[in-house]
């Protein structure tokens, strides 16, 4: 949830932590701050905000120090203010620590400490387990590295810590739990953070510290080990991303670059995959592990947020192609509702970032069970590719925008090849609607750009209704779980109240909130549902409801109903969410964009929640 950073060699410490901060400050943005050790001596700089706000309070500071650590933080334990921002000091001031995750028994340790005479400044139980490590390193006159591998023994939770001590010049020692750290190899020198958008501008060489590990980083040495003290072997893996991936490339925000990005993104997702001449789909995960999925019983699919979207989309994928039922769980339910899981279930994670610590502990406990872990990933070496047994890269690109958009419509491709790829295989998918949909994802890329070519409808309906107290999303079929992704995107971007629906559910109950000042966002497209969405089109219209439609280019009857329309070219149901998300991308982005709010960094929410 927060980031990390972290630098030991030869540089100027402060610049490489302050730009490493900013990249990574999509991941929390409550408080930041730096701690510096030069001449034994630890300066610590931090404030309540972004990270401009830091570097602001640091002019004029004594900033000079060759390793330095710098965190930028999602608040969970005590409220954002300057006391509660990381880097904590130990009540000696000897030690200087930053934790990104959660200390769960943290109170009772504190209560320990403070009946041994520990007083504490913050609120966070980050303070707390930095002086229970000093208590260790005092009480035992052990090393630090020694005091630590103690403590982590005795906390509960997630971390993954970054610590300096006033006697250990040029050391940085690191642990992770859960929570992502990746160690950057240069020449005499060496960079630590939670992902690798800090590093890749320094080295292309990193390693992932794996669960359970303690780094010991000088500026010329690498040391890892596991908590029984034994040696690791660090694993190198070469980066493969640019710096211009990190930029926003002439683009005003993040979101709208990643939006604009998709018809490449998902090109980049189908190609050397989608070979609709050869009448193949190639994927090596699926290929090696055919059986598993063609006999499987039944699929459960596991995720969070968007991605728990996309696996709704790929229920009504796998169902209709595979004819294999399909359960689409809330990670964070699915771990602790203690679910019937046999030896062999198939399991298809979903997750951007990898890290999304409810995704992960349910996959951890689902593997235990003995389910095969089928992952579909964005973030290239991240934790849960790391745990699936194997999976497919959705190819995306670094997603900067806190509101995933290119990763979304990257699962989608890559779902919709899966489900194509089973169905064929397993005989449930004729050849020639095989044939019909690969021609139809492969036209995807270029139907995306005549969407984006001209977004100035979208962006006058954004003007008319920014002001909107809520907002309805309906849709049928495939077109469901776009409403609900719709809903979420508005949600996120322009804290307007917004709820997505099946269409035919508001006469159950929602169409109690329908009068004139109520925008009802129709996600309706031509499809087999389409008869259907009309009439719950005028269901709303008869109660003065607004309705905004995206309705199929060239379609007269939605468009003589609605009050404002969205076209997307024409596609085949199951393969139109590909298109039919996009202008709620924008719609969502050019409201947030007209109340004037930080469209990449909304407040309260983070790119990857690493904390359950
Ligand atoms: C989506 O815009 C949000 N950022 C959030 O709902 C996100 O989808 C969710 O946290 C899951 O993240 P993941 O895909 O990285 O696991």
């Amino acid at each position: 949830m927060c980031g990390i950073v972290g630098y030991t060699g030869p540089r100027e410490a402060y610049p490489i932590v302050l730009k490493g901060l900013k990249r990574l400050e999509y991941r929390g943005y409550d408080s930041s701050g730096v701690a510096l050790l030069n001449n034994k001596q630890i300066k610590v700089y931090k404030k309540k905000g972004k990270v401009a706000e830091l570097e602001e309070a640091a002019i004029g500071q004594d900033i000079h120090a060759n390793i330095g650590i710098g965190h930028t933080r999602w608040a969970t334990h005590g409220e954002p203010s300057d006391r509660n921002a990381h880097p904590h000091q130990s009540q000696s001031g000897e030690l200087a620590m930053i934790h990104n995750g959660i200390i769960e028994n943290y109170t009772q340790i504190k209560k320990e400490l403070e009946s041994k005479g520990y007083h504490f400044k913050s609120d966070t139980d980050t303070e707390v387990l930095l002086n229970f490590i000093e208590d260790i390193k005092i009480n035992n006159n052990c090393s630090l590295e020694e005091a630590l591998r103690i403590a982590l023994k005795r906390v509960v939770g997630a971390y993954c810590i970054l610590l300096i001590a006033k006697d250990e010049p040029e050391t940085i020692i690191a642990a992770r739990k859960g929570s992502p750290l990746v160690i950057g190899i240069g020449k005499g020198e060496h960079f630590l953070a939670s992902d690798a958008s800090p590093i890749i501008e320094y080295t292309k060489e990193v390693v992932y510290v794996n669960d359970y590990e303690i780094a010991i980083v000088k500026p010329d040495e690498l040391i890892l080990k596991n908590l029984g003290n034994e040696k690791q072997t660090p694993f190198i893996t070469k980066l493969d991303m640019e710096l211009a991936a990190i930029e926003k490339g002439g683009y005003d925000h993040f979101m709208l670059k990643e939006i604009h990005e998709q018809p490449s993104t998902i090109h980049d997702c189908l190609r050397g995959r989608l070979l609709p001449q050869s009448l193949q789909i190639m994927m090596g995960g699926i290929e090696n592990n055919m059986e598993a999925f063609i006999n499987a019983n039944r699929i459960m699919i596991v995720a969070c947020g968007t991605s728990w979207h996309a696996g709704l989309i790929a229920e009504y994928l796998i169902e209709e192609f595979c004819r294999i039922p399909v359960e689409v769980e809330y990670a964070s339910e699915f771990r602790y509702r203690n679910p019937v899981i046999h030896r062999g279930d198939v399991i298809i994670a979903i997750s951007q970032s990898g890290e999304t610590a409810d995704t992960l502990v349910a996959l951890e406990s689902a593997k235990e069970k003995g389910a095969f872990i089928f992952g579909v990933v964005n973030a290239v070496g991240s934790s849960i590719a790391r745990l699936s047994h194997a999976g497919a890269y959705t190819h995306s690109g670094p997603e900067i925008g806190v509101a995933s958009t290119k990763a979304f419509t990257g699962q989608l491709a890559v779902l919709m090849m899966m489900a194509l790829k089973i169905g064929y295989a397993k005989g449930t998918l004729s050849k020639d609607r095989y044939a019909q949909l690969m021609h139809d994802l492969e036209l995807i890329p270029e139907k995306i750009k005549e969407i984006l070519a001209d977004t100035s409808n979208i962006q006058r309906i954004a003007e008319k209704y920014k002001d909107a107290a809520d907002f309805l999303f309906l849709g049928r079929g495939y077109n469901f779980p776009v409403a609900l992704e719709g809903a979420l995107k508005l949600k996120e971007i322009s804290y307007i109240h917004a709820e997505g629906y099946p269409a035919a559910e508001m006469k159950h109950g929602p169409i109690a909130l329908v009068d004139e000042n109520l925008p009802v966002v129709f996600v309706a497209t031509k499809d087999s549902y389409y008869e259907k969405i009309v009439s719950n089109v005028q269901e709303i219209k008869a109660r003065k409801g607004k309705v905004l439609a995206v309705a199929t280019a060239g379609d007269e009857v939605i468009p003589g109903m609605a009050d404002d329309v969205m076209f997307v070219p024409d596609a085949d149901e199951a393969i139109a969410p590909l298109l039919s998300v996009v202008p709620l991308q924008l719609l969502s982005y050019y409201v947030g964009l007209y109340k004037g709010l930080d469209v990449d960094k909304p407040r309260n929410l983070a790119k990857s929640v690493t904390v359950e």
